[in-house]
């Protein structure tokens, strides 16, 4: 039998995988053998847990706790205030009016009161806030309905919101482009004036949506050890390396060429390599997903086109990039 990833980083960071009620049964073994974390990949956004004012849906959100629970694996929460996946409702009164300040942080509240003391036990860590920075250089916030309703401060609210909520929970700041230097400028901007006003964050998740050929390895070493120097906890949340360079957009490949999963290897080892430099930073490492079988890049950016991203293939088998992060280091 392969060496388990999550025993050959034992002494360098949890290994995680996104999970979805399909994959929790798919890829049951291999996930249980392999990770020591798992992170819901949509089961536990706003629109999944509370569809409608007041109406929370936790069935799917507590079976993968308890899938969590029963593998004794780490449980990462995700996500409690994003611009995507939050139903229209949170931000419209009654009448259909946009709501007020104060009725959107009350919801803002409520919601992250009843989740987060709900997963008090099962979840050490939450990314409280996901993707507020605007991709653009020129501006600062993401222009969402949040920001617009409430003002800068949600993001401070919510991190407030959630440490009342459970005050032992590392509660993280989430983005993605974290090697784009003047989105990354951003980012180290916003969370250090929550730690200047003593806004209760732990950590920063670099998503780590990656290609063949970028990031560099310069520039995420040099998004680890700027985001390092906050002092904060680093976790690499959602990593997904594609097989294609950025500016491929073939669709017609049925399966990736032996030349493409030895890149993807030769990255692979890299980035790992660089990962395990910076352990005393980097407390996890998350795919967005476990296997080549199911990976949301399947229909992002390109429709309908596969990008097998993972170490384990469709089969879930290892991958050249597998032998690479776990053979001899
Ligand atoms: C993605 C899921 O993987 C998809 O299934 C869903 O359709 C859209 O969201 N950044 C994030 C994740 O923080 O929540 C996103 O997950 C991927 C990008």
């Amino acid at each position: 039998k392969q060496p388990a990833l999550q025993s050959v980083y034992k002494d360098y960071f949890d290994i995680g995988a996104a999970v979805n009620l399909t994959t929790i049964e798919s890829q049951k073994s291999l996930l249980a053998y392999q990770y020591n974390s798992i992170t819901a990949e949509n089961d536990m956004k706003f629109e999944r847990i509370q569809p409608e004012e007041g109406l929370y849906t936790f069935e799917a959100a507590d079976r993968i706790a308890g899938f969590a629970a029963a593998n004794g694996m780490k449980l990462r929460g995700h996500t409690l205030v994003w611009h995507n996946q939050t139903p229209d409702w949170v931000f419209k009164s009654a009448d259909g009016e946009p709501v007020s300040r104060d009725t959107l942080l009350a919801r803002m509240k409520s919601h992250i009161e009843t989740v987060v003391g709900r997963y008090k036990s099962n979840i050490y860590c939450w990314d409280v806030v996901n993707e507020v920075i605007e991709d653009k250089s020129d501006v600062w916030l993401r222009e969402s309905n949040w920001l617009k309703l409430a003002g800068e401060d949600f993001i401070a609210k919510a991190f407030e919101y959630a440490h009342a909520a459970d005050p032992n929970a590392l509660l993280f700041y989430n983005d993605y482009n974290e090697c784009n230097p003047e989105k990354r400028d951003k980012i180290i901007r916003l969370v250090q004036s929550l730690q200047e006003k003593d806004v209760p964050i732990h950590g920063i998740g670099l998503q780590g949506h990656w290609n063949l050929n970028g990031p560099t390895l310069p520039e995420i070493r040099e998004a680890i050890e700027r985001y390092a120097a906050t002092g904060l906890k680093l976790q690499v949340t959602e990593l997904d390396i594609s097989v294609f360079d950025y500016e491929d957009k073939r669709t017609d490949l049925s399966e990736p060429t032996a030349e493409m999963l030895e890149r993807q290897a030769e990255r692979y080892g890299q980035v790992f390599e660089l990962f395990r430099e910076y352990k005393d930073a980097i407390t996890a490492v998350t795919f967005w997903g476990a296997a080549d079988d199911y990976t949301w890049l399947d229909n992002f950016p390109v429709r309908g086109r596969k990008n097998w991203p993972f170490v384990f293939d469709e089969k879930h088998e290892p991958k050249p990039s597998f032998w690479k992060i776990a053979g001899p280091m």
